[in-house]
């Protein structure tokens, strides 16, 4: 029996292009021995549209960009969205979310999943919603007595209520320079590296707008160090790699336009430098209730103390990606990595089947 297998891509997020660049390569590397693949497009207005099951890789992604066929809202059809086309047709086995940011990675449409009780592929609803953010996930990390810089956070009323306390908070706590980040964004938007008040009070205008809570940190000179978490209750470690960004910290453009950052793998560290990040990456993939993949970066400071700066739960997924490339370097291929990934889904949902909910 082939695993029928829903691609859920696109979404209304910043990483929509990226999303659909990853279903393409997905698409592409699937064993059509092995699944049927059922695409589910969400558009950047946000509406979910299904499309007719692939029995090939497509070549473009205008392909996979549908506007008609079936126009369904998750909240009212959420069932039938998730079904094979066929009439009588079953569920889909397992949807494998390719979504990025907020809406896809932060928990809301694995919510969805569990209220169909479908198996999905990575992480559950609280470790997407802590890891999306910062300032909870730097919480759990905390508790987790994981290293890390140190951080303050602001809610947007309390800044606009007492500005000038707020930077003097900052400077008595962090100094310079540090770092302001919206909480729950990802890709670098919003970012800004401050060296003085005038960036600091620009930094928390421009990190406001995109986000009602804002998180301010020590900026540390260090490499940036990441390895990739597969696995559910047993995670293992691939090698490192590096981002060597060409700008000053790897920011929108260095991620997504100019393309010229360099990755390193596997990275040139010491082997008690890698042990040492393997250890905390598995740690924090434990504190966080992690359940499938994640990439988990690092800084790496000059006399080799590993910080831990935040595990992405749904990473760059497409075969040029960071993930996948430290696990090919590891020795799982693309097109196992997904098959894994496929498995350890199953494999979650089965164990959560015997959960009892009477008593
Ligand atoms: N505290 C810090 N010290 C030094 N560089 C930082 C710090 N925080 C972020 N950066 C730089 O900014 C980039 C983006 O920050 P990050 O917290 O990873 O946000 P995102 O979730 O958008 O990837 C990092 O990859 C790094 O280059
Ligand atoms: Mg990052």
């Amino acid at each position: 029996m082939k695993t029928k297998l829903g691609l859920l891509y696109g979404g209304k997020s910043a990483e929509h292009k990226v999303s659909l660049q990853t279903a393409m390569a997905v698409i592409k590397a699937l064993d059509l021995e092995k699944f049927e693949i059922h695409p589910i497009y969400i558009n950047v207005e946000g509406q979910w549209i299904k499309g007719p099951q692939l029995s090939a890789p497509v070549e473009n992604i205008k392909a996979l960009e549908f506007s008609e066929g079936k126009q369904l809202s998750p909240l009212s059809l959420a069932p039938s969205l998730f079904q094979a086309e066929q009439q009588n047709a079953a569920p889909l086995d397992v949807i494998f979310p390719l979504l990025h940011g907020p809406n896809g990675e932060d928990g809301t449409v694995q919510g969805l999943l569990e209220l169909l009780n479908l198996p999905y592929v990575g992480n559950g609803v609280l470790a997407s919603a802590a890891g999306m953010d910062k300032v909870m996930m730097k919480n759990v990390f905390a508790q987790a007595g994981l290293a890390q810089v140190n951080y303050v956070a602001f809610i947007k009323s309390e800044w606009e209520r007492a500005k000038a306390e707020a930077y003097l908070k900052v400077e008595a706590e962090i100094g310079f320079p540090c770092f302001v980040k919206p909480a729950n964004l990802g890709s670098s938007v919003g970012i800004s590296k401050c060296t003085n008040r005038a960036e600091l009070e620009a930094a928390f205008v421009e990190a406001f707008q995109f986000d009602r809570k804002v998180i301010i940190e020590e900026g540390v000179v260090a490499r940036e160090i990441e390895v990739g978490i597969l696995g559910n209750d047993n995670p293992q470690c691939s090698v490192p790699g590096e981002i060597v960004p060409k700008t000053d910290f790897y920011d929108y453009k260095a991620k997504y336009e100019d393309g010229d950052t360099a990755l390193i793998i596997p990275a040139d560290i010491l082997d008690e430098e890698y042990g040492q990040i393997k250890e905390m990456a598995i740690q924090a993939f434990k504190a966080l209730d992690c359940s499938g993949l994640v990439r988990a970066d690092f800084f790496l400071t000059k006399d080799g103390k590993a910080l831990i700066n935040e595990v992405n739960t749904m990473p760059g997924f497409t075969p040029f990606s960071m993930f996948p490339l430290l696990w090919k370097h590891t020795g799982i291929e693309y097109p196992q990595l997904i098959e894994r990934l496929v498995s350890l889904a199953k494999e979650r949902h089965a164990e959560k089947q015997q959960i009892k909910y009477t008593f």
